[in-house]
């Protein structure tokens, strides 16, 4: 059964009928991988505060939000698929792990920051394979300006600092070339107002672009860094747009980002300022920078990974060997009336399995005419990053994953 409460960085909690917080997650909180000197997350962030030099920095604030403050403060809709005990972790129906960084805007903004970056430490329940980790990093920024004559002065100048930059860089950027009527600047917005905080905002993204995959663009006639901005859409943003750089011949999604909706800052006590957000994802533009293949890196210990990586530098990982994977099938029939969620499926892996699970594919499901059960495969590839993995290890970690699967959600093992 579950324990009456968890004890998360220092505080009991207690639980309820919808915790969903496993011990292997829980074990990860306090490690705080974007504090740590040297470790490329950090060293990422540090790249991203130099380029904001002048915006406030935070990234002390504590995993352990409201679902109000996750969700209801940004005007996520009741039902929004994000607040389900299947996608986001609950230490019980009042206290959740952040689903994202902007969980902290309101808040942040109430304080009476008006240009601020703040890095942390987000969760969210997913699939299992080398780009998807439970635990990741975002980085949120963002910068509101007063709602007048005066503020739109100071926006006009930042666009001309930033257009001049932009100019003669080894730029190309494809914009939005008309909004989509479900994507529309504010009805409470003054219209130039909000067309000059949506410029400010595309300009200094892309001059962030350049700074974190300029590097040799241009360099020697090479060819010019690309970005495109792409229609999006979050709760609290509107109009909202995502971010995608060319990059290795790829096109790789980097940021989301948007004008603030005005009830955010409403709530935050400055109804009189205009401005954006933006929050991005550390992972995955450091998997890039620094060619990591498998999200998991991040939280090894080996000193072969460790000790490659030195303070404020971005250089190739080297990969060691890959030791042999090892897949194992289970095959079950869900309980009469009951499905289970891929999600769910996973996290009992996880639990089990930490980071030697590589990743996990479910590669049959049907449902029996008669009996009306699901039948479901899963394929559970296991690796360790480190060591070679015994078969009979791995088939150690699968008895325990099968018995973990019939006792908590009383499957029966084909
Ligand atoms: N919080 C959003 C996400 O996690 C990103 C975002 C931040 C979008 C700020 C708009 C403004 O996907």
């Amino acid at each position: 059964g579950r324990p009456s409460y968890l004890e998360i960085l220092g505080d009991r909690y207690p639980t309820d009928s919808i915790t969903n917080l496993t011990p292997a997650i829980l074990a990860k909180v306090p490690l705080r991988l974007h504090t740590r000197p040297s470790h490329p997350l950090n060293t990422l962030r540090g790249l991203i505060e130099s380029h904001y030099s002048d915006f406030t920095h935070l990234s002390s604030l504590s995993p352990l939000v409201s679902p109000y403050k996750n969700f209801d403060e940004l005007s996520f809709p009741q039902d929004h698929p994000g607040r389900a005990v299947t996608d986001s972790y609950y230490v019980n129906k009042d206290l959740m792990l952040r689903t994202h960084t902007s969980a902290h805007e309101v808040e942040v903004f109430r304080r009476g920051e008006d240009k601020w970056l703040l890095t942390a430490d987000v969760y969210r329940r997913d699939e299992i394979d080398g780009s998807h980790y439970p635990i990741f990093h975002q980085m949120e920024g963002a910068r509101i300006f007063a709602a007048d004559a005066t503020g739109m002065r100071e926006v006009a100048e930042d666009n001309a600092r930033l257009r001049h930059r932009l100019a003669q860089a080894p730029i190309v950027i494809e914009d939005v070339p008309h909004l989509a009527p479900t994507n529309p600047p504010q009805a409470t917005h003054d219209p130039a107002y909000a067309a000059l905080v949506a410029e400010n905002l595309k300009l200094s993204l892309n001059s962030l672009m350049l700074t974190l995959f300029g590097g040799q663009a241009g360099v020697g006639g090479g060819a010019p860094l690309r970005v495109r901005w792409i229609e999006a859409y979050f709760p609290f943003t509107s109009p909202s747009f995502e971010v995608e750089v060319f990059f290795r011949g790829k096109w790789l999604e980097i940021l989301g980002s948007g004008v603030v909706r005005q009830a955010t800052l409403d709530t935050a006590n400055v109804p009189n300022k205009i401005g954006w957000a933006f929050g991005l994802g550390l992972e995955r533009i450091a998997m890039i920078l620094y060619s990591i293949p498998d999200i998991r890196l991040f939280w090894s210990t080996d000193e072969r990974f460790i000790s490659q990586f030195t303070d404020k530098e971005i250089t190739t990982f080297q990969p060691y060997s890959k030791y042999p994977s090892c897949f194992k099938d289970v095959s079950f029939w869900t309980a009469q009336g009951l499905d289970l969620h891929e999600n769910d499926f996973c996290d009992v892996v996880r639990d089990v399995a930490g980071d030697l699970v590589e990743d996990v594919k479910k590669i049959d499901s049907f449902v029996h005419p008669k009996t009306n059960r699901t039948s479901l495969c899963y394929r559970i590839n296991y690796r360790s990053m480190d060591r070679s993995l015994s078969n009979e290890e791995a088939n150690d970690i699968q008895a325990q994953v099968v018995s973990r699967l019939e006792e908590q959600f009383g499957v029966e093992i084909r």
